[in-house]
């Protein structure tokens, strides 16, 4: 029998080479993100009726969030500009996907992150892949103007969503979901933070649009949490709040993407609640067996309430991005299911706890 490359996959800058800005080839560093599934939804019909419902399960990507996809793009540019050190603010998924990709790299990262409401799967990962982790006494637009300030006077790379490679590498997950489905969704629902992700899914529809590879384009549907929406508010948050720490932003870098997504594609920018976007993650994690960070909910939450509104109908194919791994948020997780019992060393126990 002959082996066979079959579904070896070159990591997103070879595969959508001929859609992204020309790249060295000794400057790619890549740990073979993208290719993440698209997961039908078999078990939500009382909620979704006919409604065919998919997740685009980012969690899958090699640090576990979608981040990844505009890493290896900003860390392959910066290193083939030359550059030996990389900066982020982050809410911490930012800063574990730079991380790594700047150990990839050989560089230097840089991290600054808010004291405190850093999930601890993403804290740790940022520590393990050495960066240099500065926890700040202010939140996520707080360190975010720090690093634009020192990016200005250093010779650091910033590796934010402010910089246009980023949001290259993310826009290929637009492609990816047009391939799987073979044509582009009705709608698609996304958690809104710094607003950078919607601003590339828009821009990466779009580029297969005037392709002609899809005849339509879907409907933009971003959600903010409701103690941190800026967007929707029309105004920035001075001290924004939301268990979806991922998300608790108060003044978006990319807020006038978000907008234009919204109003070329007809969609909305809308909120949930804390409340609503745990029980989306329950959902998920219990029905779908799909396990994704808090703020990842914030899409299927999204969706639910537009259904229950009536915006959404039978027939229509309606994706959720799940933007980031339930494992990067094990506190969350550990608050929201119920806690293990404890039994001693007896089969008849144990056999009666579990209803025999
Ligand atoms: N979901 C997760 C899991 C995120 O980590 C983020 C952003 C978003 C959604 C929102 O995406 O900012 O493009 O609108 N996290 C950034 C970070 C801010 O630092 O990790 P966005």
């Amino acid at each position: 029998m002959q082996l066979t490359r079959k579904g070896l996959w070159g990591g997103l800058i070879r595969e959508f080479r001929d859609f992204l800005p020309e790249i060295s080839d000794s400057a790619i560093t890549t740990l073979r993100e993208g290719n993440t599934p698209l997961v039908e939804v078999e078990n939500l019909k009382d909620i979704f009726g006919d409604i065919r419902l998919l997740l685009k399960y980012e969690g899958l990507n090699p640090t576990g969030s979608f981040k990844d996809r505009g890493m290896t793009f900003a860390v392959s540019k910066a290193r083939e500009e030359g550059a030996k050190a990389v900066i982020c603010a982050s809410t911490g998924n930012t800063s574990a996907s730079a991380a790594a990709y700047a150990a990839k790299a050989g560089m230097k990262a840089y991290v600054l992150v808010p004291d405190g409401g850093i999930a601890l799967g993403k804290l740790s990962q940022a520590m393990m892949h050495g960066a240099l982790v500065l926890q700040i006494k202010g939140n996520f637009d707080d360190a975010l103007n720090l690093v634009k300030e020192i990016t200005k006077n250093y010779p650091i790379k910033l590796v934010n969503s402010i910089n246009p490679f980023r949001i290259e590498g993310q826009k290929t997950a637009a492609f990816e979901v047009c391939e799987h489905l073979g044509f582009a969704p009705t709608y698609h629902f996304l958690p809104v933070g710094n607003a950078g992700n919607i601003t590339a899914y828009w821009k990466g529809y779009n580029e297969y649009y005037r392709e002609g590879f899809i005849s339509n384009l879907p409907k933009m549907m971003g959600f903010q949490a409701e103690g941190s929406a800026p967007i929707v508010l029309g105004h920035p948050i001075e001290d924004p709040h939301t268990i979806a720490t991922a998300i608790k932003i108060g003044n978006p870098a990319s807020w006038e993407g978000a907008l234009k997504a919204k109003k070329e594609s007809g969609g909305v920018i809308d909120m949930v609640s804390d409340e609503e976007i745990l029980e989306a993650y329950k959902l998920l994690a219990s029905r779908e067996g799909v396990f994704c960070e808090p703020a990842s909910a914030a899409s299927l939450a999204g969706a639910i309430k537009m259904k229950k509104e009536g915006v959404l109908n039978d027939g229509d194919t309606v994706v959720c991005t799940l933007t980031g791994h339930g494992l990067k948020d094990p506190d969350n997780a550990m608050n929201n299911s119920p806690k293990p019992t404890k039994v001693p060393v007896d089969i008849d126990k144990i056999l009666e706890i579990m209803g025999f």
